[in-house]
């Protein structure tokens, strides 16, 4: 288009211009998603914690509802987005997954996914019970007994989430943008290493965020999920341990 008689700065009806406006959206509904999953973490639960319950019951009802619905929608955007630009991203040839860049992204979208099942199949249904709690409890009814275990198990979820936001941005990101060594392409025995290593540990987190490891009791190795400080510190070392694998194994 940018020749034709109309001329034109932009290449707009290009199969790369399609890439680069879903990788504009993408990063716009994943910032909403990953902001409020931080706003959660970082600011609600310590802030509830200092709140006197009918506050604290007052505020579920009128900003966590609003603040969920927007952070559960922006996670189906930004999966959908994200799977509408692995499709526009042109050097996505059927090898592509073998490359450095191909695992990158692969690494990136199992912790994307991850997150986005724990979003919908527990940090929402178990919040449901927690906010119907504090509904009742304000209209005067009796408190639901199951209602601190839901909580319980919809933070450790969603204090996973935050953990593997922080690798999981940097593969996304990464994908594109590592500084590469220039080098051959990692053979299939590496990346076996890589990826048995790397499922590994992903498996073991997710396993304990469910409570399938162990329970949901706050120490061992649920002491990452305890705190947001501690869920923090985890997020970078697993990060760090990720990319350190990613550089080595793969080398
Ligand atoms: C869960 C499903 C997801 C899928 C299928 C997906 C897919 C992709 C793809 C294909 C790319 C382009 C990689 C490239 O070729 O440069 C990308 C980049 C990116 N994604 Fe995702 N993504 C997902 C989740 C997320 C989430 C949750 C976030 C949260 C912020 C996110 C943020 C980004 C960012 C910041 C980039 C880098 C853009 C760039 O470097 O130019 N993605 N994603």
């Amino acid at each position: 288009m940018g020749s034709s008689i109309f001329g034109a700065a932009l290449d707009f009806w290009t199969r790369g211009s399609g890439a680069f406006f879903t990788r504009w959206l993408h990063i716009l509904v994943g910032i909403t998603w990953i902001g409020l999953l931080y706003f959660f973490n970082f600011v609600q639960v310590p802030s509830f914690a200092q709140m006197d319950p009918a506050a604290r019951n007052n505020a579920m009802d009128k900003l966590t509802w609003r603040a969920l619905w927007w952070f559960r929608w922006a996670a189906v955007a930004t999966v959908v987005t994200g799977f509408v630009l692995l499709y526009f991203t042109e050097e996505y040839k059927p090898d592509f997954m073998k490359t450095l860049p191909g695992i990158s992204i692969s690494a990136g979208i199992l912790l994307g996914l991850t997150m986005f099942l724990n979003v919908w199949g527990i940090i929402w249904r178990k919040q449901k019970i927690v906010i119907a709690n504090a509904r009742n409890v304000a209209a005067g009814g009796e408190a639901d007994p199951g209602a601190a275990a839901a909580g319980r198990q919809g933070l450790m979820a969603s204090r996973v989430n935050a953990i593997f936001s922080i690798p999981m941005v940097l593969f996304m990101v990464g994908t594109s943008h590592f500084p590469y060594a220039a080098g051959l392409p990692p053979t299939g025995g590496k990346r076996a290493t890589f990826w048995a290593v790397f499922v590994i540990v992903w498996a073991v987190l997710e396993l304990n965020a469910l409570g399938l490891l162990g329970g949901t009791k706050p120490g061992g190795i649920r002491v990452i999920f305890d705190t947001h400080r501690n869920a923090l510190i985890a997020g970078f070392v697993y990060a760090l341990f990720s990319v350190l694998l990613f550089a080595y194994v793969l080398a």
